[in-house]
């Protein structure tokens, strides 16, 4: 099927449910450490996690740092309440990262599947950067899933069904740009920069696992958008399409290809 995106330029940022976007928990931290892995600071005193979720990274960089200050930064007072459970010696705020600055310069700005959400990247990244101690270093992953079909279906089917009228001028996270207009971006102002891609090979169990997955994220400002009755037959609907696209295999796993670009750069001394 050939699935043609038209996506409005305005996502929604209210509605998370912790809950169900940790049901792939172990899929969405890897990423996460993955990225930990090449950042080489030995010991940051002050450490932000912009779009810390459910505060899983945000423990994570309590454990790999104990010296550090943490704090964590969210917009959902959801996400906030289940993140002072899981990191109880971190310290989180509400705010939004499009206009967060923070009191004193951290050594580390760490953002793990969150930037996606907002646009002006051209604008943002460069004034993350500078928001850095000397040397210190901004590292950020965020999924490049724009092109797929788990997050252009919706598009697909948004003016198909009766949930049309509601769905329309509903958009998932913008598309993030390509991965030489963030080294355009970055490298005149870093002092290093290390930028790669990597496809991950997600196995997913049980029936509508693309469904369930999206569920917990790009689907969300649809189904938020949908009145309650609408909400299960759209479901219905995303399934039976991702299900075409993403088949269930003989042992009954469900592979899902996912793309995800990574971005640490350090900032001059
Ligand atoms: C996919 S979750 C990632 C959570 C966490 N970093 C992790 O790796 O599990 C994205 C988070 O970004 C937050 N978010 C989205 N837009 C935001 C904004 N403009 N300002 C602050 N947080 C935002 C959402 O509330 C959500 O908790």
């Amino acid at each position: 099927m050939m699935v043609t995106s038209h996506k409005p330029a305005v996502a929604t940022q209210e509605g998370w449910d912790p809950m169900q976007y940790l049901c792939f928990g172990d899929e969405r931290l890897r990423p996460a450490l993955d990225m930990m892995a090449r950042v080489k600071l030995t010991a940051p005193r002050r450490i932000v996690d912009l779009g810390c979720g459910p505060g899983n990274v945000t423990a994570i960089l309590k454990q790999r740092f104990p010296g550090a200050a943490v704090t964590g930064l969210d917009s959902s007072a959801a996400m906030l309440e289940k993140a002072r459970l899981a990191a109880p010696d971190c310290h989180f705020v509400q705010g939004d990262f499009l206009t967060w600055g923070p009191e004193e310069p951290p050594d580390l700005i760490y953002s793990n599947a969150a930037l996606h959400w907002v646009d002006q990247h051209a604008t943002l990244f460069p004034r993350l950067l500078s928001l850095l101690a000397p040397s210190g270093v901004l590292a950020v992953q965020m999924p490049a899933m724009h092109k797929a079909p788990l997050r252009t279906l919706p598009y697909f089917m948004g003016p198909k069904g009766p949930w049309a009228k509601h769905l329309r001028g509903v958009a998932s996270a913008p598309d993030i740009l390509e991965p030489g207009e963030y080294w355009d971006i970055l490298r005149p102002r870093a002092a290093t920069l290390d930028l790669w891609e990597t496809v991950y090979m997600h196995a997913l169990q049980g029936e509508n696992a693309v469904g369930e997955w999206a569920t917990g994220s790009s689907l969300r400002p649809f189904l938020d958008a949908l009145p309650a009755d609408l909400r299960a037959p759209f479901r219905t609907a995303y399934d039976a399409e991702a299900n075409r696209e993403y088949p269930r295999r003989p042992d009954g796993i469900t592979l899902l290809p996912f793309r995800r670009i990574f971005i640490v750069a350090q900032a001059p001394p």
